[in-house]
């Protein structure tokens, strides 16, 4: 009787120590989001070279009102409603600390320790250093607070958000590691977290297992209907004139517009410096 206690005993400590693990929220440093307008301004750069517009703010909006619709086919039926991320006390992030940022855009997770769902491409935001996090953070508390209500996600009755906690956890291990990169050069290197961490390109254009997660050994290897291959193989034909003419205007060496959702990307990636652009052109062009 006596062992049985016992065992009951470790196994609900142990129990109770994996929900911990699993559900507490992730320790981040507890800086504070900059003020000075250099931050700030940075932070607007970061901003775009993010995309944090093409799904937070919607065509022709002054401002990050949120509002936009993803719709998520498969493997299951979600429709997610891009929130307001204007600092409105009521539909925005008002009060949104250093701490929050980091683990909202590194972590997945909300001030209030709740899941976000990977729509929020944190999986690629996770890369970001903390300085990038916490000057998008000071620039978007310095925008005027607007008003927008978003409707709440329509997703199945039986998707919670801390489904979310297990995910993670195995997003960790299963994503695998990108293929690394050789050069130490300063510009294939910044093109490398520009590509991978700001701009995201791997949320359409690197394959996904079946439970939605990134393979990152197969690196942008392409994916049937949402984005082309862009690795070395992909570009094979491309010079690096042409990587730079993709960047600036949309366009591909057979002179055809992107379309879809890349034209969003060019939105932004025709906004970076031209430093920036070479950055680019040297990482996928290397
Ligand atoms: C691909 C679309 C997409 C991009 C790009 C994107 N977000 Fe989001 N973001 C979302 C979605 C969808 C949610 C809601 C997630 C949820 O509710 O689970 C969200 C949530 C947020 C939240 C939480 C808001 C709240 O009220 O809890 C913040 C803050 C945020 N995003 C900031 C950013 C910043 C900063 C960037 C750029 C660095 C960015 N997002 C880029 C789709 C996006
Ligand atoms: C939201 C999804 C999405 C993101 C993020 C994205 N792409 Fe794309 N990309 C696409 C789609 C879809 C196409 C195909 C567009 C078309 O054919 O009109 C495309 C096309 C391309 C092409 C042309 C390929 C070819 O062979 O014609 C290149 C190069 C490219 N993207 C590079 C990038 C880079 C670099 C980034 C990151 C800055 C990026 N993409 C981010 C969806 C995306």
């Amino acid at each position: 009787m006596k062992t049985r206690q016992l065992v009951l005993t470790v196994a609900g400590v142990v129990a109770l120590g994996v929900f911990y693990v699993v559900f507490a929220p992730p320790s981040v440093p507890d800086l504070p989001l900059p003020t000075d307008v250099a931050a700030i301004t940075r932070g607007a750069y970061v901003y775009n070279a993010a995309g944090c517009g093409s799904c937070h703010q919607p065509e022709g909006a002054p401002a990050p009102t949120g509002g936009y619709v993803i719709a998520v086919e498969e493997p299951f039926k979600n429709t997610f409603h891009v929130p307001n991320i204007t600092p409105d006390p009521e539909t925005g992030i008002a009060g949104w600390t250093g701490a929050d940022f980091l683990r909202a855009l590194k972590h997945g997770r909300s001030p209030s320790g709740g899941f976000y769902w990977p729509a929020f491409p944190y999986r690629s935001y996770k890369e970001m250093t903390d300085e990038d996090v916490l000057a998008v953070g000071a620039y978007l508390l310095s925008l005027a607070p607007v008003r927008a209500e978003v409707p709440d996600h329509e997703l199945p009755a039986w998707q919670f958000d801390w489904l979310m906690a297990g995910w993670n956890l195995m997003a960790g291990v299963l994503e695998g590691a990108p293929p690394p990169v050789e050069s130490t050069e300063p510009a294939v290197q910044r093109g490398a977290y520009l590509a991978r961490a700001l701009g995201h390109c791997g949320e359409c254009h690197t394959p996904r297992n079946g439970l939605g997660m990134m393979q990152l050994a197969q690196e942008f290897g392409g994916v049937a209907e949402n984005g082309p291959q862009i690795n070395a193989e992909g570009l094979s034909d491309w010079a690096v004139d042409d990587f730079r003419a993709l960047l600036q205007l949309g366009m591909t060496p057979d002179f055809e517009t992107v379309g879809g959702e890349m034209a969003h990307v060019i939105e932004h990636t025709s906004k970076l410096t031209p430093e920036d652009q070479d950055a680019y052109v040297a990482f996928f062009m290397r």
